[in-house]
């Protein structure tokens, strides 16, 4: 990846493309068979622009409040949700197909997966690797590869930030060696630039929709059962009562405070908490941190031409996953 940005001095780079292959990347791509390649290609733009995260996954279901609905599907969103997921299934099925012909050359996430399936078919039956696959995909590349796309910009907002957090890692890392995941503990700034975009940008401003299994009294209001409850984490990282200055990127509020990430602090809560969080978090955790980490690590990121830091666009859009309404576009310049 870093050979791939140094080669290309004068281009503007989308950086959130960069940091959604370098999450694929890590998530366990196989280079080795061109066919893999390109139907990973083709299940991430299908999962992209075919409107599953912009209209199956995005729009509020009338069906799911009203569900006598249900017949009659007003929005189109099922009849459009079963056309879609039936191309990504189908992607993913040539995947395994083609795995299946060429096994034991990787050491994969997928390898594991069929080595379960073939040895305990009843229990991990063909197809449901391929919803667990698409869990996977789904749950996991444009998460991490928005968070990254955040993180960037508001380091480039602030470049002050931005030097100190190279500083940490020329530090610690040096400048000959590439930054290992090993490293991450020894990068406390880092983690803070992490915790901060979590807070500021969650990719889960709702979390996923749960439901009361019973009623239940919170500060004097009944939940009642079966209502769905939706966590706006957006609203709790910007709340003035809990944090100071919560408007503003201020990675340095984390040093040296012990709040986490991992679903024990309520104010922070990227991952949710309790039982159905994120299954993902570990994973996520070292992909964020060291995706972000290489990036800055290797290269001084700036604005498209004429623009100032501070004029980055920050607005965002509800795309199933909050994103960057404009697209982050920087300059690569190795350090
Ligand atoms: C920055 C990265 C990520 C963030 C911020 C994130 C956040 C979340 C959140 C907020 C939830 C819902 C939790 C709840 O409602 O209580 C969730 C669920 C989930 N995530 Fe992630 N996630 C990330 C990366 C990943 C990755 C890398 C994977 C897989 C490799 C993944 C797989 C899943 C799955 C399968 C669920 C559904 C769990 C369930 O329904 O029980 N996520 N994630």
């Amino acid at each position: 990846m870093c050979d791939h940005l140094s080669g290309h001095r004068s281009t503007c780079f989308p950086i959130g493309a960069e940091g959604l292959a370098a999450a694929d990347l890590l998530m366990g791509q196989t280079r080795r068979s061109t066919k893999i390649h390109a139907d990973r290609l083709r299940f991430v733009d299908t999962l992209r622009t075919k409107g599953i995260y912009t209209k199956v996954l995005s729009t509020p279901n009338l069906v799911v409040y009203f569900p006598v609905l249900k017949g009659i599907d007003p929005q189109g969103i099922m009849k459009e949700s079963k056309s879609h997921f039936g191309k990504v299934y189908s992607i993913l099925q040539d995947m395994i197909n083609e795995r299946l012909k060429l096994r034991g050359v990787k050491n994969d996430i997928l390898e594991s997966l069929l080595d379960y399936s073939q040895s305990n078919p009843s229990e991990l039956p063909i197809d449901d690797v391929k919803h667990f696959l698409l869990d996977l995909f789904a749950g996991g590349l444009h998460t991490v590869s928005s968070t990254v796309e955040w993180a960037i910009t508001e380091l480039i907002r602030n470049p002050e930030k931005m030097l100190k957090a190279r500083n940490e890692l020329w530090d610690v890392v040096g400048g000959n060696e590439q930054v290992k995941e090993s490293d991450i503990s020894r990068l406390p700034y880092l983690q803070s630039v992490v915790k901060e975009t979590f807070r500021y940008h969650p990719v889960g401003p709702f979390l996923i929709p749960h439901k009361a299994e019973v009623d239940v009294e919170i500060n004097g209001y009944i939940v009642p059962k079966n209502a769905q409850i939706l966590v706006n984490i957006w609203a709790i990282g910007r709340d003035s009562s809990i944090w100071l200055n919560p408007d503003s990127f201020e990675p340095e509020r984390f040093l040296n405070c012990k709040t986490d990430i991992k679903g024990q602090d309520f104010e922070l809560i990227p991952f949710g908490s309790g039982r159905r969080m994120c299954p993902g978090m570990p994973l996520a955790y070292r992909m964020v941190h060291l995706i972000i980490a290489t990036f800055i690590h290797n290269f001084d990121w700036k604005p498209e031409q004429g623009m100032k830091p501070e004029e980055v666009d920050v607005s965002e859009k509800f795309w199933a996953v909050p994103q960057k309404a404009l697209p982050l576009k920087v300059f690569p310049i190795k350090v």
